[in-house]
């Protein structure tokens, strides 16, 4: 069997990503730390527990599976907090990021998915972010993204790195019960049922003078299983040997955080206590995609990104691990 290294495999995407490459046919061999993923999903493939900055320790991995390819999630992946904490940001996900390069350049492993973010675009002045647009990352957190995605080239020229970056935007929802918990859950639909079922405080909206047509943030909510079945084909065309290309992966449409709250409380029949608060710092107003590149690339299509879709799917998913009565 192909095995491919997941890099925070036993993470939120992680754990969905392993589960389309099993079912793929492929071994998923996971990598991490856990210092956010989970333990308890990991039956798709071995597991290793370890940094990704242990250069050591990976080139090991990748000789021991005779691993073709990587998909590299593991990351500090939260826009406030970098905000806060840079140092950390530089450390784990341009200096790790560094020690992973090296390991496979040592072990000849030339084809890598790298997890980018949509939050390298910063403020984009366009209704649909174009890959081609000029960028300018408003945190840490964007800009330790957007420095990886410029090493990259540079990998390629000195041993040959075959490269996709995808730049997912917001990632919501959840596959049979392999979601985050609505409790202790920092991303915005999780918060919102958690708030609606009363098990937390009131939900906090950050800003409500944006630019937009209610006057709170709007994003681009992409299914995390649409998310997974794009690091598959990403693979697949690295394989193939495709050019090497950053893609936007979302599914193309504008959701605003009064319309979560809307929608949370349709399908959960409860209010959602809220409370507007002013805009945080590194948060951009509008963040929605263009995605014609991945799906002429990769042959992608997102299926189940639409807003209902996606909070139904994050309640059966609580209800299915026993954190909602429904
Ligand atoms: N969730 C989103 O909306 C979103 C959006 C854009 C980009 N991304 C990117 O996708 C990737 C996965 O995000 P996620 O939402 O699954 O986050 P997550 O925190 O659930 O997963 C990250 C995983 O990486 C592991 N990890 C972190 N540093 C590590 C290290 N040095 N060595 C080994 N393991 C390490 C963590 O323990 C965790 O399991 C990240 O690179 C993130 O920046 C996520």
């Amino acid at each position: 069997m192909i095995s491919i290294l997941i890099t925070g495999g036993s993470g939120y995407i992680g754990r969905h990503t392993a589960k389309a490459l099993r079912e793929a046919g492929l071994e998923p061999v996971v990598l991490d730390n856990l210092t956010t993923g989970r333990l308890d999903e990991t039956g798709f493939g071995p597991f290793i527990e370890g940094d990704i900055a242990n250069v050591g320790l990976v080139r090991s991995i990748l000789r021991q599976h005779e691993v073709t390819a990587v998909i590299h999630l593991a990351a500090s992946a939260h826009v406030g907090d970098s905000m806060a904490r840079p140092d950390a940001y530089y450390r784990n996900n341009v200096s790790g990021t560094a020690g992973l390069l090296e390991a496979m350049g040592a072990e000849g492993v030339t084809q890598l998915v790298f997890a980018s973010s949509c939050s390298v675009y910063g403020n984009s002045a366009s209704t649909a972010a174009h890959e081609d647009e000029p960028v300018i990352p408003m945190s840490p957190y964007g800009e330790s993204k957007l420095v990886t995605e410029r090493a990259l080239p540079w990998y390629q020229l000195a041993f040959g790195l075959q490269w996709v970056a995808l730049r997912y935007f917001n990632v919501a929802g959840a596959e049979d019960g392999m979601g985050e918990d609505v409790a202790g859950c920092r991303r915005i639909v999780p918060r919102t049922v958690h708030a609606a079922v009363g098990g937390g405080s009131a939900l906090g909206v950050f800003g409500t003078e944006f630019g937009t047509p209610d006057g709170s943030a709007v994003r681009d909510y992409v299914h995390v299983s649409d998310v997974a079945e794009a690091n598959l084909l990403a693979l697949r065309y690295v394989e193939q040997g495709g050019h090497p290309s950053v893609m936007n992966i979302a599914a193309g449409m504008g959701v605003s955080v009064l319309q979560i709250i809307g929608e949370v409380g349709r399908q959960t029949g409860q209010a959602v206590p809220h409370e507007l608060q002013a805009a945080r710092a590194g948060d951009p107003g509008c963040a929605v995609a263009d995605i014609s590149r991945a799906k002429k690339l990769l042959g992608w299509e997102p299926k189940g990104s639409g807003l209902e879709a996606i909070v139904a799917s994050v309640l059966h998913s609580n209800t299915l691990r026993g954190r909602l009565e429904r």
